[in-house]
């Protein structure tokens, strides 16, 4: 049985003083709901603000990117040290650092060995364009990416299947449909991993998910929970989608 996991991915959003606000609203929220691995991840200036007020909780804190080094001349990046010594997770490869900072299967594959390294959980993020999608590419795309970017790393790792066309944009994929891929998705950790590590792999599903759609994805067999954008913004949004999963878990 693998516990579920609701992560929140605030992106660029946030100043310090408005992430206080929405964790002291949503600590409250979610107080009993313990079948549910809850992770928050805010922008990197609120990782330590948040860390505070996380304490006592279960709640889980990710940052949303690092660098591989461990430290040197990187203007602008955090050092793995630097991440772990507030959070535990780390979104790696999500498809905005892929499409608009130069992110590659390679890069990720470097990151993901340096979170390891330091302790900390990846999530990593794989998904198809539009495009490649329609071109009935996903199965080759979502493959190739998994094969290159978890080339020699651990099992100790969260996959997200974030479908591009799905991100914020209101077009969700079904449930069926996402978690067929989610199924040729652990069928490509089996081969890497092993069958007994590949069935202990959270593979959530990211891409539009809402409080009104949340429970199609976690009633399906393949679905370990969800990363979420935009509705992660809303301390009561983000906990109906906390709720949603702790029902699916103990039905
Ligand atoms: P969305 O974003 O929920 O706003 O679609 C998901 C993500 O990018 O992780």
């Amino acid at each position: 049985m693998r516990t579920p996991i609701v992560a929140g991915n605030w992106k660029m959003n946030k100043t310090i003083a408005e992430a206080r606000e929405l964790v002291a609203e949503f600590i409250p929220l979610v107080k009993n709901i313990p079948d549910v691995k809850i992770v928050l991840c805010p922008p990197s200036t609120a990782l330590l603000p948040v860390s505070a007020l996380l304490e006592g909780t279960d709640i889980g804190l990710g940052a949303q990117n690092m660098h591989w080094e461990v430290s040197g001349a990187y203007t602008g990046e955090l050092a793995p040290a630097m991440v772990s010594e507030f959070a535990d997770f780390v979104i790696l490869g999500h498809s905005e650092r892929r499409a608009y900072f130069g992110e590659t299967d390679e890069s990720v594959n470097k990151k993901i060995k340096s979170a390891q390294a330091e302790g900390l959980i990846p999530i990593v993020c794989v998904g198809e364009s539009l495009e490649e999608n329609k071109a009935d590419e996903t199965e080759k795309i979502i493959t190739g990416q998994i094969k290159a970017g978890l080339k020699n790393v651990g099992a100790n790792l969260v996959i997200a299947y974030e479908p591009i066309w799905a991100i914020g944009t209101g077009l969700a994929a079904t449930a069926e449909v996402a978690n067929n891929t989610i199924k040729i998705i652990r069928a490509v950790l089996t081969e890497l991993f092993g069958a007994d590590d590949a069935q202990k792999i959270r593979i959530l599903y990211g891409g539009s998910v809402k409080g009104s759609n949340a429970t199609e994805y976690f009633s399906q067999s393949d679905i370990d929970g969800a990363l979420v954008g935009g509705a992660s913004l809303k301390a009561t949004a983000f906990a109906e989608i906390v709720v949603a999963a702790q029902k699916e878990t103990v039905k």
